[in-house]
């Protein structure tokens, strides 16, 4: 890449999993190269490059209903302020308008510094919570539970078809699905914690017990992305020794589309809503 040629975009492919995951873990992020996987699968990933070396990604996923998400808009440190996520957005966003498709993503401060210019408009807020283990482990986990729940669940509240998500992380190893007391949620692998999400519950209780049980189970540190105006869980996770890390904005480009029943207590991940 010239600093004077306006960035070349190519479209990867899956063999672009282990330089994608270079990229999420310069920014300390938790994916593995299996999610790569899923985007470079089931979705339309664009990057640039500098000589051989990917310095950029944007990852357009396609759900069921006309919508989109948008994540893994990644740009290495030292190419930064040159238009190359703006680039790639707009890559994502002609995609999306060709297909009809609404287009939605969690950003991040940053990253909502480039999406709000474009056009994305602020909808619910996240709160990325971590927990660093040190309780001793329970000795009954909370029950298993099937993928076809979850994903009934999951449809039923986000009004998102996310079948194929939802079974790519269910047939991870190291993945589980589990509930209790009417609440649902899925355990699975990431780079450096693991993650639990999406989760729901019919209160913020059922949800909160759910979450102890499967902390109590574990012996990794967790990230959890939960939904901010679900006050009674943040309060009662901080309580259990979760900390917030970070912010994530919702944001959407397009009419609204998906018309969810009810609301998630954590979502399954800010790259996949
Ligand atoms: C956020 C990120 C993708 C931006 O990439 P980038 O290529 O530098 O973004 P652009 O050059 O297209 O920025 C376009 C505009 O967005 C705004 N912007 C971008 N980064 C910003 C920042 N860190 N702070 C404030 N404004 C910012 C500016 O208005 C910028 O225009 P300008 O440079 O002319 O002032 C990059 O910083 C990054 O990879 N961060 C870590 C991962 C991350 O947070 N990704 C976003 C996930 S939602």
């Amino acid at each position: 890449m010239d600093a004077t040629d306006g960035p070349s975009v190519i479209k990867l492919g899956v063999e672009h999993a282990p330089a994608g995951l270079v990229l999420s873990t310069e920014a300390h992020w938790n994916q593995t190269e299996d999610d790569w996987r899923v985007f470079l699968h089931e979705g339309v990933v664009f990057g640039i490059r500098d000589g051989a070396r990917l310095v950029a990604t944007a990852a357009l996923l396609p759900y069921p209903g006309n919508n989109a998400w948008i994540s893994m808009v990644l740009v290495t440190a030292t190419h930064r302020r040159r238009g190359l996520a703006t680039c790639l957005v707009d890559a994502c966003l002609e995609t999306a308008r060709k297909n009809g498709l609404t287009s939605w993503l969690d950003a991040t401060p940053d990253g909502a510094a480039v999406y709000g210019p474009l056009g994305f408009t602020p909808t619910l807020q996240l709160r990325r919570l971590r927990l660093v283990k040190s309780a001793q482990l329970a000795t009954q986990p909370p029950s298993s539970a099937t993928l076809e729940a979850l994903r009934a669940r999951d449809r039923r509240v986000t009004g998102f078809d996310r079948s194929a998500v939802l079974s790519a992380f269910a047939q991870r190893s190291g993945s589980r699905i589990v509930s209790a007391n009417g609440a649902i949620a899925l355990v699975r692998e990431g780079r450096t914690a693991r993650h639990i999400g999406p989760l729901f519950a019919d209160h913020a209780a059922a949800a909160l017990n759910l979450a102890n049980a499967i902390a109590q189970s574990q012996d990794h540190p967790l990230l959890l992305d939960a939904v901010a105006s679900q006050g009674a869980f943040l309060e009662g996770l901080t309580a259990s020794g979760w900390t917030i890390e970070r912010p994530f904005q919702r944001m959407r480009f397009g009419p609204a589309t998906a018309a969810g029943a009810d609301m998630p207590f954590a979502v399954a991940g800010p790259e996949f809503g």
